[in-house]
């Protein structure tokens, strides 16, 4: 299989690259700002850049589209920004597939739902409180309303193994094992269902074998407010010193409305692929933790 897969220096992009090459498949990963280990240079919001890879001479069957801007709170003040970042991006993702007559992949988000009753499954009610939620969902109706074979994964709460370690739980790690004293302000009130970048890859690499379209739900089995998370991770290092400082959104006062009571449900995947495990916050922290202790 040929893969182009656009924002590969990113948290999700870089785990699909790995993974599918792990696999055997002949993929390309693109970077914008940050060249990573391995990747090519690709704007998304440029197609015809003349320092753009050369798309058309690899010939993709499947472009995965994970380039965007995933700030929320910047997207909130940045309307015209986050519009281009994210549904003009997708546009042009989706003028190239079917120029390559490839299949698309889009990545959204569980802030299309309001978070009045998640965690959610694929055909509950949109609702997005966000710029962002809204521009994820209009993006995300025209990946499917382009063509029967385009696939939207929808997730939340990412982490996992990245190169700049940007992710919450990279950053609480790396302040660990770096013995600095965290500061956490942390909501109490926002629950999601936080997944390991690898295992979204894991998924993606049997619904694109296997031809599937449409919408699906990819969530782990936690189900946890950030003050939990942070939780999770530091139970595992007895040693570590921190402030911890539950808040309730309001309290936070960012700029962007989050769904509250949000997350995925995994159940349409969890039907078609009922031997898949998903890693647990408790797996991916052990083994880091266990790593370091070996060092
Ligand atoms: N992380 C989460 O919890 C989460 C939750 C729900 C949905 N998602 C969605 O999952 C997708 C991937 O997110 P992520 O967490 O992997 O984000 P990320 O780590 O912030 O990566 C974003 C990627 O987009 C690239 N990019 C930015 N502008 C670009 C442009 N003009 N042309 C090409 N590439 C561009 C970045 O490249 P450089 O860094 O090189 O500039 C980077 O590789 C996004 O669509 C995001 O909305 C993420």
């Amino acid at each position: 299989m040929r893969i182009f897969i656009t924002g590969a220096s990113g948290l999700v992009g870089s785990n699909c690259l790995r993974h599918f090459k792990e696999k055997g498949w002949n993929a390309i990963g693109t970077y914008f700002s940050y060249e990573a280990q391995d990747t090519v240079f690709y704007d998304t919001l440029q197609p015809d850049n003349e320092n753009n890879y050369d798309v058309a001479a690899f010939k993709p069957e499947v472009i995965v589209h994970c380039g965007a801007l995933t700030h929320v709170d910047y997207c909130e003040q940045n309307e015209a920004e986050s519009y281009e970042k994210t549904v003009v991006s997708t546009q042009n993702m989706i003028a190239l597939a079917a120029e390559m007559n490839a299949r698309l992949v889009f990545i959204s988000t569980d802030y299309i739902f309001d978070g009045e009753s998640g965690p959610y499954e694929e055909n509950a009610p949109v609702n997005p409180l966000s710029i962002y939620g809204k521009h994820k969902l209009e993006a995300e109706q025209l990946v499917l309303q382009a063509s029967e074979d385009h696939l939207v994964l929808r997730i939340t709460n990412v982490y996992g193994d990245e190169e700049r370690g940007k992710n919450f739980v990279s950053r609480i790690l790396d302040q660990i094992f770096n013995q600095q004293k965290l500061t956490l302000r942390l909501p109490i009130d926002q629950y999601a269902t936080p997944i390991n970048a690898y295992d979204i890859a894991r998924c993606l690499y049997l619904l694109l074998n296997d031809q599937k379209s449409g919408v699906y739900h990819i969530a782990g089995t936690d189900y946890m407010n950030r003050v939990q998370l942070a939780l999770n991770i530091l139970k595992y290092f007895p040693d570590a010193t921190y402030e911890l400082i539950p808040l309730t959104t309001d309290k936070i006062g960012a700029p962007a409305a989050r769904p509250l009571q949000g997350g995925l449900k995994n159940r349409k995947f969890m039907s078609e692929y009922p031997d898949f495990r998903f890693n647990t916050v408790d797996d991916y922290v052990s083994y880091k933790s266990i790593l370091t202790e070996e060092d």
